[in-house]
C-alpha cells in the first residue's frame, strides 16, 4: 500500500512524486511510455517531446540565424555557414535523454517506485496497470492523475505522421522542408514556424481568428506580427483551411481566408490548433471522477477532484497548459497531503513565447484590467534605450509595467525582447512580494543589463524614468 501514486510522469507528474518521497511518503508513479531498454520513459511531453526539444531547436537555429546574419554587424567576416540538420537534431536528442535520464535518477535517489505500464483507475485507493499484456492492482490512499495532454487532430488535415505531422512530427523533419504551412498561429505554430522559417523553410500560418496572440497585450502582439513577418513567417489571420490533399509530393492545402479560396502546395503541414486532455480510457465509470464536455477532469482552486483522495494536476484540469503550473501544483498537492497549508498563486503564472526577441507576460493586461474596472496606470520603456540590448544587437521590443492608480501596486508586466522571460521572473519576484512600481523603482539594478528596461518602466508608471522623456498625464 503506497500513501501517494501519480499516474503520469510529466512536470506534473515527476515534481509530484520527488516532492512526495521527500515529505517521508511511500510513492510511486506510473508512466505507459516505454524506452528502448523496457523501463519508463520519464519526463511526458515537456521533456521528451515539448519543452526541451523545442527549445533546443529554437537555440540552434537562431544560432545559425545569428551566424548567417548577424555576424556581419560586429564585423566578423565568415563563410556562409552550412547546416548539419542531423548534427542538430542529434543535440536536441542528447539533450533530452540527459534530462529524461535525469528524472529516473532522481526517482532512485529519491526512493520513488517508478512502475511501467498503462493505469486505469477504479476507485481512489486502487489503480490496474497494464504491462505487456499483463495487469496488476496497485494500491494507495492517495491518487494524482497527472497524464497531461495531446494534441489535437483537425479532420480535414488528420496528422499522417507523414506530410501531415503535430507537434512531435515536426520536431523530426529529417530534412528543411521548402515549403512548410501551419494550421494554428498559437504558441506552438509561432515557435515552430520560426524554427523551421529560420533554417530555410517557406512558412504559412494559416490561423481561424482575426486577432493575433489576444492573450498578449494589444501594443506587442502587433509589433510581434510585424517582427514575425519580417522573419518571412507569412500569417494569414481569419483563415479556415477546407481541404487537403496528400500524395508522395506533399499536401495541397485548400484554406479560405474572407471570400477568397487560396490554394498551396507545401513540403509539409504541422497541425497546432491546441491539445486535449488525456482522460479517454483513463477511469471506469462507477468512479465518481466528474469531467467537464472536454475531459477535464474537474477541480478546485487545491486540485480536489469529486472524489475524496483523488487529486488532479497539469494538463489534465483548467488553466494555461504550462510545464511550470503542473510542477507547482503537483508540488501544492503532496504538500497538502502532508498537511501542509500550501496554496499556488494562480495570478502569477508567467506566459513566455520563445521567439526571438521572446514575449513573455505575467499577471493583467489592459484589456482585462478595462473590463473588471480597475484603475491603472501604465510606464513603458524600450530596448532602444537600452545600452546592453543595443551593444547586443537586440534593440528590438520593449518592457510594460501595469500599477495600479490608486495603491503603485504592480498588476502586470509584459515583455517583448530577448531577455523576455527572464525580466519577467524578476517582475514576479517582486510582485510575490505586493512591490509597488515606486518600490522597484527604487530598487538598484546593475549597469548595463537588459533588467535595467523594467526598472525604467517601473520608474516611468510614476513619471520618473530617467533615459526617456516622461510626458505629463
Ligand atoms: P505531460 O507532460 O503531458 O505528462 C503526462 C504523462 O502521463 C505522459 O508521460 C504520458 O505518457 C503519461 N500518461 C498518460 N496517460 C497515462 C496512463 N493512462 N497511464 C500511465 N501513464 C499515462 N510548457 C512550458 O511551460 N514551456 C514550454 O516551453 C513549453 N513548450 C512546449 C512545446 C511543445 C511542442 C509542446 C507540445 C508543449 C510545450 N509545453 C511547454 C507544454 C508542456 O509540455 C505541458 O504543459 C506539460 O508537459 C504538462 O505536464 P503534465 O505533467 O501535466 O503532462
Ligand atoms: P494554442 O492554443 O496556443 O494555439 C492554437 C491556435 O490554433 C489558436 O490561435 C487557435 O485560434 C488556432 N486554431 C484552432 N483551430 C483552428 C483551425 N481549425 N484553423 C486554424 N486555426 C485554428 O495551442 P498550441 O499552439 O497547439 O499549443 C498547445 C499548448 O501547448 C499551448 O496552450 C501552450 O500552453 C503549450 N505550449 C507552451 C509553450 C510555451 O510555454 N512556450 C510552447 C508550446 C506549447
Amino acid at each position: 500500500m503506497y500513501d501517494v501514486v501519480v499516474i503520469g510522469s510529466g512536470p506534473g507528474g515527476y515534481v509530484a512524486a520527488i516532492r512526495a518521497s521527500q515529505l517521508g511518503l511511500k510513492t510511486a508513479c506510473i508512466e505507459k511510455e516505454v524506452d528502448s531498454e523496457g523501463e519508463s520513459k520519464l519526463g511526458g511531453t515537456c521533456l521528451n517531446v515539448g519543452c526541451i526539444p523545442s527549445k533546443s531547436l529554437l537555440e540552434s537555429s537562431k544560432e545559425y540565424t545569428q551566424a548567417r546574419i548577424k555576424l556581419s554587424d560586429h564585423g566578423i567576416g565568415i563563410n556562409e555557414p552550412k547546416l548539419d540538420l542531423s548534427k542538430m537534431m542529434e543535440r536536441k536528442n542528447d539533450i533530452v535523454l540527459q534530462l529524461t535520464s535525469g528524472v529516473s535518477g532522481l526517482f532512485k535517489a529519491n526512493m520513488v517506485h517508478s512502475i511501467c505500464g498503462v493505469a486505469t483507475v477504479k476507485n481512489a485507493n486502487e489503480i490496474e496497470v497494464t504491462h505487456n499484456g499483463k495487469s496488476e492492482i496497485i494500491k494507495t490512499e492517495h491518487l494524482i492523475i497527472a497524464t497531461g495532454s495531446s494534441p489535437i487532430d483537425l479532420p480535414v488535415s488528420s496528422t499522417n505522421q507523414d506530410h501531415i505531422v503535430d507537434s512531435t512530427g515536426a520536431l523530426e523533419f529529417d530534412y528543411v522542408p521548402p515549403k512548410l504551412a501551419i494550421v494554428g498561429a498559437g504558441i506552438i505554430g509561432l515557435e515552430l514556424g520560426s524554427v523551421w522559417a529560420r533554417l530555410g523553410s517557406e512558412v504559412t500560418i494559416i490561423e481561424a481568428m482575426d486577432e493575433f496572440l489576444p492573450a498578449a497585450d494589444k501594443r506587442i502582439s502587433r509589433d510581434v506580427f510585424k517582427t514575425l513577418k519580417n522573419q518571412g513567417l507569412n500569417i494569414s489571420l481569419g483563415s479556415e483551411v477546407v481541404e487537403t490533399t496528400s500524395d508522395s509530393t506533399g499536401v495541397k492545402v485548400r484554406y479560405k481566408h474572407q471570400d477568397d479560396l487560396n490554394e498551396i502546395q507545401v513540403d509539409k503541414l504541422i497541425v497546432a490548433v491546441g491539445r486535449k486532455p488525456n482522460t479517454s480510457n483513463l477511469v471506469e465509470e462507477d468512479c465518481g471522477l466528474s469531467m467537464d464536455e472536454n475531459g477535464f477532469i474537474l477541480v478546485n482552486k487545491v486540485c480536489e477532484t469529486s472524489v475524496k483522495n483523488i487529486f488532479a494536476i497539469g494538463d489534465v484540469v483548467r488553466g494555461p497548459m504550462l510545464a511550470h503550473k503542473a510542477s507547482e501544483e503537483g508540488k501544492m498537492v503532496v504538500e497538502r497531503i502532508a498537511k501542509k497549508q500550501t496554496e499556488l498563486n494562480y495570478g502569477l503564472i508567467p506566459s513566455v513565447i520563445y521567439t526571438h526577441p521572446e514575449v513573455a507576460w505575467v499577471g493583467k493586461n489592459e484589456e482585462e484590467l478595462k473590463r473588471e474596472k480597475i484603475e491603472f496606470v501604465t510606464g513603458t520603456f524600450p530596448f532602444a534605450a537600452n545600452g546592453r540590448a543595443l551593444t547586443s544587437g537586440e534593440s528590438l521590443g520593449l518592457v510594460k509595467v501595469i500599477a495600479d492608480k490608486d495603491t503603485d501596486k504592480i498588476l502586470g508586466v509584459h515583455v517583448f525582447g530577448s531577455a523576455a522571460a527572464d525580466i519577467v521572473q524578476e517582475a514576479i519576484i517582486a510582485m510575490k512580494f505586493g512591490s509597488t512600481a515606486e518600490e522597484l523603482g527604487s530598487t538598484t539594478f546593475g549597469h548595463p543589463t537588459v533588467s535595467e528596461a523594467l526598472h525604467e518602466a517601473a520608474l516611468a508608471v510614476n513619471r520618473k524614468a530617467i533615459h526617456i522623456g516622461n510626458r505629463k498625464r
